[in-house]
């Protein structure tokens, strides 16, 4: 690894513990915990759509333009983030029941940054500073576990959203109840899910930038997960308060 890249790296890392401090005191101001004085808003499918391409596109851009580009191994990383990514930027959004809902434009700026930057260490790794996957890596108990836990975090991600998505009725915007699987002991089952997705494709990558964005990945979504709960049980008619937040039994 260059040293401009290790330095990269480090500064995401260094941003991520400042990030996650930051969140447990100022909520990210999206969904539930919209409020006023965060300027120009966005219809909140058109900034789903925005801010997550670059997860899309550079990412694609950056590791095919690489050296070792997508051979081997490498086609299977490639192929199980591109499907989470064009899945959230391409077909989640329009599954939403977002009816008039806006996300400010300060949010879809700082998530175009977070993209752009997991894009660039993860994409410029898989494509040049991992040396190149040969299809031997397929057979590493890194790569098995990896998957395994990648394919899991997406099981528990797709259901928990879809659950959320059956809650309201046409044209309703208000907060329900969410009932089954996961949802029996935690109230963030989607953000579980998310954590162990980029996790485990980081394990399945043995890769320090893949390292860098699960710790990204939990840093912004743990306080939220917390923020969520503590909404949930203080304004959700006949919510139960006994569900944990992220973690059953832990948090
Ligand atoms: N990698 C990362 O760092 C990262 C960061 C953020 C999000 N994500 C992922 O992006 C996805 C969305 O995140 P999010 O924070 O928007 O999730 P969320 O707060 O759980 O909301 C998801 C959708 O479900 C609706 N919803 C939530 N709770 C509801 C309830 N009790 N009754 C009815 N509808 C409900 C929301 O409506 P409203 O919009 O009206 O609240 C929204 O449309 C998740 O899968 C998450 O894992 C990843």
């Amino acid at each position: 690894l260059d040293t401009a890249f290790r330095f990269i790296l480090l500064g995401g890392l260094v941003s991520a513990v400042f990030v996650f401090v930051s969140l447990f005191f100022v909520v990210a101001p999206y969904g539930r915990h919209i409020r006023k004085g965060w300027g120009p808003s966005l219809p909140a499918q058109v900034g789903w759509i925005v801010m997550e391409s670059p997860s899309v596109f550079l990412f694609a851009y950056w590791c095919i333009s690489g050296p070792h580009g997508i051979s081997g191994a490498a086609l299977l990383l490639f192929l199980m983030w591109e499907l989470h990514y064009v899945h959230r930027t391409f077909i989640w959004p329009f599954r939403l029941r977002a009816h008039g809902k806006r996300t400010p434009v300060f949010i879809v700026l700082s998530a175009i940054g977070f993209n752009l930057y997991n894009a660039y260490i993860n994409g410029r790794w898989i494509g040049d500073y991992s040396g190149g996957y040969t299809w031997e890596w397929v057979r590493d108990p890194r790569f098995v576990v990896g998957t395994i836990v990648f394919f899991s975090g997406m099981a528990i991600n797709m259901h928990a959203d879809h659950v959320l998505f059956t809650l309201r009725k046409p044209g309703e915007t208000d907060y329900k109840v969410p009932q089954g699987g996961l949802y029996r002991w935690i109230s963030c089952p989607n953000y579980l899910g998310e954590i162990l997705e980029w996790s485990g494709w980081a394990i399945a990558a043995w890769s320090p930038a893949g390292l860098v964005f699960a710790i990204w990945t939990f840093a912004n979504l743990a306080p939220r997960a917390l923020s969520n709960h503590r909404w949930n049980v203080a304004k959700v008619p006949g919510y139960p308060a006994k569900r944990w937040a992220l973690v059953p039994y832990l948090f």
